[in-house]
């Protein structure tokens, strides 16, 4: 018990400390000081530097995203569709995100039969069923965005970016079991029939 309340105690001094790390004594820029022989606590600009803020610390309170990075994360949120050029970086992308978040459970084909639900959860419906081929790419992304039925959400995991590449990846995914012949390139399509054979 004696123990417990010297605990608290402790902790006490620690949150008083911090504050004080908040409200120690500082310069505003520019403010009157004796620090420099101008009298101004900060340098001047040297001739011809613009004032932009950028970067990684500029745009958002916390300091932890630049803002370039909040204007191109609002521009996924709101695309209706693929948003970018799908080419195999995108989709290098989105299979190395499908392959942490996604295959568990929906299986390397996306045909929903990872190992999680060989061990017993409830198995997703395939990516190859005719509803969810013809489901728009938005679907899919907000399906990763705010879950679907007892799918959890994976929003706060996944950046909106990452959400479009896996869209991406299970298009392709998609397309891999279900391609028409003659999308195929006329050269491959004689083996193909071989090994369908
Ligand atoms: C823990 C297992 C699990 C993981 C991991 C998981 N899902 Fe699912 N997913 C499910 C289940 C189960 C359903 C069916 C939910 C239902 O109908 O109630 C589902 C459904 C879906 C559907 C179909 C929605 C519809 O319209 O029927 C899509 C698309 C989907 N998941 C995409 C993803 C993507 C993309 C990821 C990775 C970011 C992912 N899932 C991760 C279990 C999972």
């Amino acid at each position: 018990m004696r123990r417990a309340a010297l605990l608290l105690l402790l902790l006490a001094g620690c949150e008083g400390a911090r504050q004080d790390m908040y409200d120690q004594p500082r310069y505003k820029t520019y403010a009157a000081s004796k620090l420099f022989e101008d009298g101004s606590s900060a340098r001047p600009l040297p001739e011809g530097s613009v004032v932009h803020a950028q970067g990684a610390f500029a745009g958002t309170s916390s300091g932890q995203v630049g803002e370039a990075e909040v204007v191109q994360r609002q521009k996924a949120e709101a695309a209706q569709q693929m948003p970018y050029t799908v080419d195999m970086q995108l989709l290098k992308r989105g299979q190395d995100r499908y392959q942490i978040y996604c295959l568990p459970c929906h299986s390397p084909l996306g045909d929903g039969d990872g190992l999680v639900v060989r061990r017993g959860f409830p198995a997703p419906p395939s990516y190859h069923i005719d509803r969810l081929r013809e489901a728009p790419d938005r679907h899919l992304y907000d399906v990763i965005s705010h879950g679907y039925g007892i799918m959890y959400p994976y929003g706060d995991r996944v950046e909106p970016a990452d959400r479009w590449a896996i869209v991406a990846y299970i298009r392709a995914l998609q397309l891999s079991q279900h391609a028409p012949l003659d999308s195929v390139p006329a050269d491959a399509r004689a083996a193909l029939a071989g090994a369908a054979r």
